[in-house]
């Protein structure tokens, strides 16, 4: 995926701005910051609190691998098992994953685990350790077949501004099928029009304090 700028948001920690969308991966004013609030804790931490300790999650957009990585490490410190899900249309390069700053900005050592989820094969299901296995498909959500149960989605495509057909009915309705009862849908977006279409499918909708700057997120639950 090239052209495309490495760039430090607020919190220290690297984003990529996207020539081919006009956007960043992340929140400028924090990429770590936003994954952790977003996902791990909205998300992941969530489902942890209910329970669960054998949690699948499927990533939309594997970009930077931060999501990835972040949770690979809180899956080790909560000792529990991830099975861990993501589709990508433009891959990084590996020389842009080895320039990204993020196990130096959350103080882990490089035991490689980072550079692996870039290097790792397609398709396959690799065992990073007992508690995180890893699958990555090279391939657009609106083809990827979802023959597995999801405990968790974190939607982390680029704004409706940018791609709004990522935001419409047909694929939510697939992920919404694809989703245990009780499990989760988190997001940084909360516009009108995507919390319409989550009600309308079923979702009952938690509306949670933004990262960084933003007002509101959304965590849409699957009703039992
Ligand atoms: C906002 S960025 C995701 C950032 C990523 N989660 C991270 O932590 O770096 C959105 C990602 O979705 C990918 N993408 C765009 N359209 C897609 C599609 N139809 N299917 C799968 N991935 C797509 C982009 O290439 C980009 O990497």
């Amino acid at each position: 995926m090239e052209p495309s700028k490495l760039m430090l948001s607020q919190d220290g920690s690297h984003t990529i701005y996207s020539d081919k969308y006009n956007a960043h991966y992340h929140s400028i004013y924090g990429a770590i910051e936003e994954s952790i609030h977003v996902f791990i804790s909205a998300g992941l931490y969530n489902q942890y609190r209910k329970g669960c300790r054998s949690i699948t999650i499927f990533e939309m957009g594997l970009g930077t691998g931060l999501n990835a990585y972040l949770t690979m490490l809180e899956a080790e410190k909560l000792d529990i098992n991830v099975h861990y899900i993501s589709v990508e249309t433009d891959p990084i390069t590996i020389s842009q994953a080895a320039a990204l700053n993020y196990y130096t900005e959350v103080n882990e050592v490089d035991s490689g685990k980072f550079r692996q989820l870039h290097t790792c094969s397609w398709s396959d299901k690799v065992e990073f350790s007992k508690h995180f296995t890893f699958e990555k498909h090279q391939i657009a959500i609106q083809d990827f077949s979802f023959d597995q149960a999801l405990d968790i989605i974190y939607y982390d495509a680029f704004a409706p501004t940018c791609q709004p057909e990522l935001w419409e009915a047909d694929i939510h309705s697939t992920l919404y099928e694809a989703l245990n009862p009780e499990g989760s849908l988190v997001t940084y977006c909360a516009k009108g029009a995507f919390k319409r279409l989550l009600r309308s499918l079923g979702y009952k909708l938690e509306m949670l304090n933004g990262p960084n700057k933003k007002r509101e997120m959304v965590r849409a639950v699957k009703r039992i």
